[in-house]
């Protein structure tokens, strides 16, 4: 008898810029890494770099404007309506810089990750860098979570860790906590992908154990 493995999971990534790690995702699904069917990545902005990245790839773009719509209710209609169209399994927010209404992170609850640039529960929020550098902090970096109705609050899964140098800026810092996110953002996607990563009553679960805090990866260790 054949077994056939089960069909990767139906991804939707929701994107506002650049779609740096929108570009990790989709090239570690090429190299086998990922096993994620990526079927739309969706923007609030219209034009933006991870459109014309989603469409390179071949992967089906589609804009929500949220400057197009009366309200801010008639857009996350059309958002929701848009996102039920592509029934993801999986939507990973990758630099959506959107807060979500509460029923629709309700509705994918388990099944929708954020990475965040900031030691959680540091930070939650904008300019997380420049808080960083003027609290004088000796560490920075980025995690990716699940997401909750909270901003920026849900279970932690994977962290990336920097220290912070004498000479480092705002730019300086970005650059390297994006180079963890390319790392640590398709982990968890392909923890959550393959099962081993779970949502059970409001917490993360790797391999069947509750995860109490984030795994940690340090800047400059190899990462599985
Ligand atoms: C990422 O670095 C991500 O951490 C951050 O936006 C960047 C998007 O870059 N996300 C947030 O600030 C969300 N609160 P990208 O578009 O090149 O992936």
């Amino acid at each position: 008898m054949t077994v056939r493995p089960a069909a990767p999971p139906r991804t939707v990534v929701l994107v506002s810029g650049s779609g740096t790690n929108l570009q990790a995702m989709i090239d570690a699904v090429g190299r086998g890494e990922l096993p994620l069917d990526l079927v739309g990545v969706i923007s609030d902005r219209p034009g933006v770099r991870a459109l014309e990245r989603a469409r390179a790839a071949g992967i089906g773009a589609w804009t929500v404007d949220c400057k197009s719509f009366a309200d801010r209710a008639a857009f996350e209609e059309a958002l929701a309506a848009t996102l039920a169209r592509l029934a993801p399994d999986i939507i990973a927010l990758a630099g959506f810089m959107r807060i979500l209404p509460a029923p629709l992170v309700g509705h994918y609850l388990g099944r929708m990750l954020n990475v965040h640039p900031s030691l959680l529960p540091k930070y939650p929020g904008l300019d997380t860098y420049r808080r960083a550098l003027a609290a004088g902090d000796a560490w920075h970096g980025s995690t990716v979570h699940f997401v909750t109705p909270e901003l920026d609050a849900g279970p932690g899964i994977l962290q990336y860790r920097v220290r912070i140098g004498p000479g480092d800026t705002e730019d300086s810092l970005r650059a390297r906590v994006q180079q963890g996110e390319y790392l640590i953002y398709p982990r968890a996607l392909r923890w959550l992908a393959t099962g081993r990563l779970t949502w059970r009553e409001g917490s993360a679960w790797l391999d069947g154990r509750p995860l109490p805090a984030p795994v940690t990866v340090a800047e400059g260790a190899p990462v599985a």
